[in-house]
Parts: structure tokens; sequence; C-alpha cells
């Protein structure tokens, strides 16, 4: 028999009559398993570089829940990491790097990882597929150019990326290689962790919506749309999930011009106007608001019906909008599994 995976089917095209689901952060602090590892291994990046440690978080929710897909567990800003820019996540501060804010550090950066840092990602990901469940496939993922570029610049998160859009603005030379440098280094990442093992690839743009529509195309849609090709290139059926967060409007730029397999919408995409300009085609995976899994009770059954109603009669994979919140009620993600497989 061979082992069919829904989710790859819904990848190639075709629907299922049951979505599959995962959830973006699925393995996380939301799960009193995840966190007594992060207790006892210290550092959330021992975590990630520990392959016995990121194979067992990998599937921690896999055993809890029965998810159809398994994301690898890591974080998108390894690959700076591996650039010599050191990251570090302190509890509740979320990551911090040394901010590349003037150009002779650009020009400083190495343009090739250290790949002894990314090694234990890839043997993570050999870990993981030995103990999969039947059914269930294995997501690598890395950050869009954009996304991790806003990190390396400002040092950390930003409620809008202010200081990326500057420098961007008033040194788009310097800039642009900059993105060149995360284009080359994450195709090729994306390339290693398939050939791994990793079934499909979601690349992450999560400030892809702070900006306007000339800069979107430079700096989102043109990189990513290279990134793909690359891909393609070294593994002709690759399967790639775009996630350009907030791109609203400018969704069908988007799909117009990556050749991605399936897009993850946010909570606020408009459901006719994905249906319409992006569904029709590729796959769609979303866009359950976190907060609603949060809330709970008829609200949640109401948005799941609602998500459902929305995207359930095309190819279509049930995720959130984004992350799970660390506050979600473990109860909140069985009723919505329950609610999606009528079970
Ligand atoms: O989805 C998964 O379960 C796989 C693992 C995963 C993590 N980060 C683990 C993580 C994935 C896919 C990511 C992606 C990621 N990381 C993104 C893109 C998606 C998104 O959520 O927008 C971004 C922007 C990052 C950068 C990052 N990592 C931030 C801003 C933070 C701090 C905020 C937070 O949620 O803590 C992290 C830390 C992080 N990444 C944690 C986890 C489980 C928490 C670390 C801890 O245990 O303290």
């Amino acid at each position: 028999m061979t082992d069919t995976k829904p989710i790859l089917e819904v990848l190639s095209g075709k629907r299922q009559p049951v979505p599959p689901v995962w959830f973006m952060r699925q393995a996380g602090r939301y799960l009193p398993e995840y966190r007594a590892l992060r207790e006892r291994a210290g550092s959330f990046l021992k975590l990630c570089f520990t392959p016995e440690l990121a194979a067992e978080i990998t599937l921690q929710p896999i055993r809890r829940f029965g998810f159809d897909a398994a994301i690898l567990f890591s974080d998108i800003l390894v690959v700076p990491h591996a650039l010599g820019r050191h990251v570090t996540f302190e509890a509740g501060e979320g990551p911090r790097l040394e901010p590349l804010d003037d150009i002779s550090k650009l020009t400083a950066l190495r343009t090739q990882p250290d790949e002894s840092v990314l090694a234990p990602v890839y043997d993570a990901i050999r870990l993981v597929k030995r103990d999969l469940p039947t059914g269930v496939a294995l997501l690598g993922f890395c950050g869009a150019p954009w996304t991790v570029a806003t990190y390396m610049i400002a040092g950390r998160g930003t409620p809008d990326q202010a200081p990326a859009r500057i420098f961007a603005y008033a040194q788009p030379d310097a800039f642009a290689a900059l993105i060149d440098i995360l284009v080359e280094v994450s195709s090729r990442y994306l390339v290693e962790q398939i050939r791994a093992g990793a079934e499909a690839v979601q690349i992450f743009d999560t400030w892809a919506g702070v900006l306007p529509p000339r800069e979107f195309q430079r700096w989102c849609v043109e990189p990513v749309a290279r990134m793909v090709e690359h891909v393609r290139r070294e593994i002709p059926d690759a399967k790639i999930i775009g996630f350009p967060r907030g791109a609203g409007a400018l969704l069908p730029a988007y799909v117009g011009d990556i050749s991605v397999n399936a897009v993850s919408i946010d909570r606020a995409a408009e459901p006719a106007f994905v249906r319409k300009h992006v569904q029709s085609r590729v796959a769609v995976q979303g866009n359950l608001d976190p907060l609603v899994l949060l809330a709970g009770g008829n609200a949640l059954d109401r948005a799941i019906d609602d998500v459902l109603a929305n995207f359930a009669a095309g190819p279509f994979i049930f995720n959130l909008g984004h992350g799970i919140l660390p506050e979600t009620p473990i109860a909140h993600v069985e009723q919505t599994l329950r609610r999606i497989r009528r079970s």
C-alpha cells in the first residue's frame, strides 16, 4: 500500500474530503511537554541544534493531537545565526541579534553560512522521518529574505519594522546585497532540508504586510520568486507553501509571480477575493484567528465553520492565520480538530 499523505495531495492541487490540518507554531509553549524540555535544556537554540531534542519536540503535537503535518522544530533566525549574526532568545523577550545598522557591518557579512551550524537541523529531519506516523507529512521551513532581514537590521522584533524599511529606502543597493545573500543561503537551506527528508517547505514572510506595493514587489515577491526557482532547479517537484502575512490586496501579485503550491493566508484575508485570485490557481492554507482559538466556546465553533465554508470546497489546508499563542488551552485545539474531522 502506498502511504498517501493528505497534505501532499492538497499541495498537488487535489482537494481532500476532510481538509488536512496543522498549526503554525504547533510545537511550543502552550504544550506542557515542550515547557518541560525547554526548562531542562536551558536555551531555545540548544533545543534547535540538538537533533534528538528538536525531533522530539517536532513530534510532541503529532502524538498529542494527530495533526496531518509535523513542522520541523527550529526557527527562521538560525540562518542569520549561521551567517555569524549570533542570535539569543531571552525568555519573554523575543530574539536579540547585534543590529546590522551600518554599511560597514553589512559589507563584512559572510556570504556563506557556517555549515556546521545548520547540520544538526538536517539530522533532526532524518530523526523525525524515522518516527513519523503513516499519513503525516514533514514540513521544513525558512524565513523569507525580507522578514529575516528585518530582524538582522533591527537586531530584534519591532512593531512595524521601521529600521529595515528606512534602511531599504536610504541604502537600496546595500539592502539588495543583503537580500541577495539571504536568497542564496535560504534556497540552499531549503534544498538541503528536502534532501534530508522534508516533504514540503514553507517560506514565512511574516512582515510582508508592512510594505507599500512597489517595495512589496521588490523585497518580497522578487526574492521569494528567485528562491522558488532555485529550489525547483534542483528539485523540480519540490512542494512549497508561501506565507506573505498581511499581503491583502497584493496576494494576486504574489501568486502571479511565484510558483508556490499553496499560499498561507492570515486572518484578515477576504474570502471571496482569496477564492477568486488565489484558490483558482493554487491551494490555500489558513486562516483561523489565533485569538478565537484562544477564546474557545461557541465563537470558536462558528469561526471554524466559517473557515471551512469559505475555503473547503477547493484545495485547502486548515491552519491558523498566524502562530498559536502560548496561552491557548489544549482543549481548544482538541475541539478544533474534532470539529474539522466531525469526530
Ligand atoms: O511552527 C512550529 O511549531 C515550528 C517552529 C517555529 C518556531 N519559530 C519556534 C519558536 C517556527 C516555524 C518559527 C518561525 C518564526 N520564528 C517566525 C515566522 C512565523 C511567525 O510566527 O511569524 C518568526 C518571525 C520567528 C522569529 C521568532 N522566534 C520570534 C519573533 C520569537 C519570539 C516570539 C515568541 O513567539 O516567543 C521566536 C521564538 C520562538 N520560535 C519560540 C518558538 C517555540 C519560543 C521560544 C521559547 O521557548 O522561549
